[in-house]
């Protein structure tokens, strides 16, 4: 398939000026993905929140900070993290269905550049975009596959913050992730 962006700073170009839906209007400045150009393990969100919306950068709020400290307690240090929705939704509500869509090419663009052997999609946005599938729990359970990545699913971190109780499943999918590469 030929490739709309050849590298990641054509597509966080564009995505720096997307109007394609209302969401910019809202949020500070669009939040682009972060991590290693290697990274053989990508990590999908849902959408930036406040704390990520006021920096540029993906998960570095609370449930950003249990995600990091998770992944560098695992010693899996070399991912690249992103979301399906780049800009903040106001008030953190949902990416509605015209927003996802709109903001899908580029995720789609960044698998095709960067290639990544496995996709660990955080919470059911994510997950019903790569997997289709709309409950958590029963994705949790399967493999999925996307543009030839292998894809896994898992709770999002703010959901343990809500629910300690979850953290060791939490923890023990970031481990599958990591013994898949
Ligand atoms: N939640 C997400 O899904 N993504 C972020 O970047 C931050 C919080």
């Amino acid at each position: 398939m030929k490739l709309k962006y050849n590298n990641l700073e054509n597509i966080n170009e564009e995505i720096k000026n997307c109007k394609k839906c209302e969401l910019w209007k809202y949020a500070k400045q669009a939040v682009l993905g972060e991590g290693e150009k290697n990274a053989k393990i990508m990590i999908v969100g849902e959408a930036p929140g406040a704390e990520e919306d006021k920096t540029g950068k993906p998960f570095v709020g609370r449930a950003g900070r249990l995600l990091r400290n998770t992944l560098s307690s695992l010693g899996l240090e070399e991912t690249y993290i992103t979301n399906v929705v780049k800009h903040r939704p106001p008030n953190n509500r949902k990416p509605k269905k015209a927003e996802i869509k709109a903001c899908s090419e580029f995720l789609i663009a960044e698998i095709q550049i960067l290639k990544p052997k496995i996709i660990l999609a955080l919470g059911s946005t994510a997950c019903e975009f790569l997997t289709g599938e709309r409950k958590i729990k029963v994705a949790i359970e399967k493999d999925y596959e996307f543009m030839g990545a292998k894809v896994l699913v898992n709770y999002h971190p703010a959901a343990i913050l809500r629910n300690p109780n979850l953290l060791n499943k939490f923890v023990e999918k970031i481990k599958q992730a990591k013994a898949s590469l």
